[in-house]
């Protein structure tokens, strides 16, 4: 057993799957990092919006994404995300910013340029990448690939919880995830799959340790070198 081995460990799933929570809780467990590829193309959506661009040019959001510097810093909440050097964690979160983030993912163009940037950033391994394609895409040597999915009712549930909606703005939010969802599973560049060598597990009817717990047993079989 070689516990010492840092591992590339690639979580991938929907929204609303549990990705963040288990990626982070994971990543301190093994005294890891936590890199939530996700908010890369939230930074690049946002500064499309602050420079109004359409998000349906591919050349331009390229561009835009050459001359930017997006940067990921693992904190114990959570990832704080740098755009050309300002804090822009919580702003990314918003409504118009998600919204703008699976438009702007779907170009090749854009993709391949987190892709690289993504690569640079795991590189040394000791790292717990969440996103969409990690096991596809950007680690496709990933020490261990996890696909976390949950029934799509579960999904929204949780999102609105996390985000506290309830009332008239709840169905509006669920018909917004159900379209990004579609979006990234119907993209022609990198969809939302399960790698072909992907634990999938399905979170519907499991809590938050017990998915802890599987994975667990992946990565130590992993470290004894199975
Ligand atoms: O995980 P998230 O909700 O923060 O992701 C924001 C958007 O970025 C989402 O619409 C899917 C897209 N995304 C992607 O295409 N590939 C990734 N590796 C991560 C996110």
């Amino acid at each position: 057993m070689n516990p010492s081995r840092r591992l590339i460990i690639a979580i991938d799933g929907p929204a609303g799957a549990g990705k963040s929570t288990i990626a982070a809780k994971l990543a301190r467990q093994l005294g890891y990092i936590n890199l939530e590829s996700g908010a890369m193309y939230r930074a690049l959506a946002l500064k499309a919006i602050e420079h109004d661009l359409a998000l349906d040019d591919e050349a331009a959001l390229v561009k835009l994404a050459h001359g930017s510097a997006i940067t990921l810093e693992p904190t114990r909440t959570g990832n704080r995300v740098l755009l050309d050097g300002h804090d822009v964690s919580q702003r990314v979160r918003e409504a118009d910013v998600t919204d703008a983030a699976s438009k702007v993912s779907v170009h090749p163009g854009v993709r391949e340029w987190m892709v690289a940037r993504q690569r640079e950033l795991g590189a040394g391994g000791g790292i717990v990448m969440e996103g969409r394609d990690i096991g596809t895409k950007v680690f496709p040597d990933a020490d261990l690939k996890i696909f976390l999915d949950a029934h799509p009712d579960i999904r929204e549930k949780r999102r609105l919880l996390q985000q506290q909606i309830s009332g008239p703005l709840a169905e509006q939010v669920a018909a917004e995830l159900r379209q990004r969802d579609q979006r990234d599973r119907t993209r022609a560049n990198s969809p939302l799959a399960p790698a072909a060598d992907a634990i999938v597990l399905d979170s519907t009817d499991m809590g938050e340790e017990e998915v802890l717990v599987r994975i667990d047993e992946h990565i130590q079989k992993k470290l004894r070198g199975h």
